[in-house]
């Protein structure tokens, strides 16, 4: 149990996102964490105090001048008397009002009189996410240390509204807490870090698009280990369905071209893990309408064009990460290969795996990789994809040293 016995205070701000607090206070329980809930007024027009204190098997704090709770623990204690806070869901009146010091309810007033880490999962409308004064009150609570996980991009439960403002999952926002109890050492403290995950679209014409089948599994997982030691990491991600990694800044991208520009514009940084199957070839020409199939015609041809190699543009770049890292998926040759990858790619280290269809790697959990360097071949066992992430970024670490 990842949180064992560490005491979260949870405050459960006024928007529709307050429904997945309840899923946030089961998950955080079922790790080991003791959860005391704090709703404001809004909160409760969204959820009621009855079924957060059921499922938090406790008091629900509410109200700042109940006489009860200020005899039993006090606003003060309320603030202190934990591990950590987290205000899931965060509206942007509680984050302005957090950001300008304000206290005029229990919520703010613990959030001004705590020592203790926060961690905010803003949930907004995209429109008041992106305006000026709440870019104000983000970059204030930035630099006051509030932790941030999410908003998220997606439609908007209240308005169908697409854009960014959804809150965090809660298993994301339980990563988020994992990361910021984890008293671990920090030995990638004050490094940068970008790492490259997932498939790309290449497109054929506005619905088609080539792909294949890397599910970001492994590239996502070395991103949050690299974060979980301390270094400040880029995630360059193609398409993928999983949720993007807590504690990382995560660039979404579709092709090939749009990749490296990502990766490019986050240079410098210390470290760079080319985890992505970046798709060797796009079609030269995609086609702005969609190709008709035309009677008799048979298929239209498809002529295809070399994808830039991003790990081979970086591994030879003016400004160079320390530590370049590869993959190299193969199903033949597995060792000459990547071998061979070291130096034309420029690479410190190439993490080869076997991906024949037999293996199961290819958006499979597990993976058995082989570390290749110019000081040899290291064998490691078949470990899940998280286990082999936290290793590579331990090893980093070693190399970064
Ligand atoms: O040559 P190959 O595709 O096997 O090389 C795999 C390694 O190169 C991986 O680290 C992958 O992320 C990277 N790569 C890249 N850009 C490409 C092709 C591969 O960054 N266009």
């Amino acid at each position: 149990m990842t949180l064992s016995g560490k005491r979260i205070l949870l405050i459960i701000s006024g928007g529709i996102a307050a429904y997945k607090s309840l899923d946030l206070i089961r998950r955080l329980r079922e790790r080991g964490a003791e959860v005391r809930p704090l709703m404001t007024a809004g909160a409760q027009e969204f959820v009621t105090p009855l079924a957060v204190g059921a499922l938090s098997s406790g008091h629900v704090y509410t109200d700042l001048f109940s006489r009860e709770d200020e005899q039993d623990v006090g606003h003060i204690r309320l603030a202190r008397d934990c591990d950590m806070i987290c205000v899931a869901p965060a509206t942007a009146d509680l984050m302005a009002k957090m950001a300008n010091g304000l206290a005029n309810d229990l919520a703010s007033t613990v959030l001004l009189a705590t020592n203790r880490p926060v961690l905010i999962a803003p949930a907004m409308n995209p429109a008041m996410w992106s305006h000026p004064a709440t870019r104000r009150n983000i970059e204030t609570l930035r630099k006051d240390g509030i932790r941030f996980i999410g908003p998220m991009a997606g439609e908007m439960a209240e308005s169908g509204e697409a854009g960014e403002g959804r809150m965090a999952e809660p298993l994301q926002i339980v990563a988020g807490i994992e990361a910021l109890m984890d008293d671990a050492p920090k030995p990638l403290a004050g490094k940068t870090a970008i790492v490259t995950s997932g498939p790309t679209h290449e497109p054929i014409d506005p619905v088609r698009y080539i792909a294949n089948r890397s599910s970001g599994k492994q590239g996502h997982a070395i991103a949050a280990h690299l974060a979980r030691l301390g270094a400040e990491v880029t995630l360059v991600s193609g398409p993928v369905t999983i949720p993007d990694p807590a504690g990382v800044n995560v660039i979404h991208v579709e092709s090939a071209r749009d990749m490296l520009e990502a990766v490019t514009k986050a240079l410098p940084a210390d470290i760079a893990v080319f985890v992505a199957a970046v798709a060797d070839w796009r079609v030269s020409a995609s086609s702005d309408n969609k190709i008709k199939k035309k009677e008799g015609e048979g298929p239209a041809p498809l002529e295809l064009t070399e994808n830039p190699d991003i790990l081979k543009t970086i591994g030879h770049h003016a400004s160079r990460p320390k530590l370049v890292v590869g993959f190299a998926a193969e199903t033949a040759d597995v060792i000459s290969n990547a071998q061979a990858k070291l130096a034309r790619k420029g690479a410190d280290f190439i993490v080869a795996n076997d991906v024949s269809p037999a293996t199961g790697i290819m958006g499979g959990d597990r993976n058995r990789v082989r570390i290749v360097s110019k000081d040899g071949v290291e064998d490691w066992p078949d470990l899940s994809k998280d286990e082999t992430a936290a290793r590579l970024a331990e090893r980093i670490a070693e190399n970064m040293a």
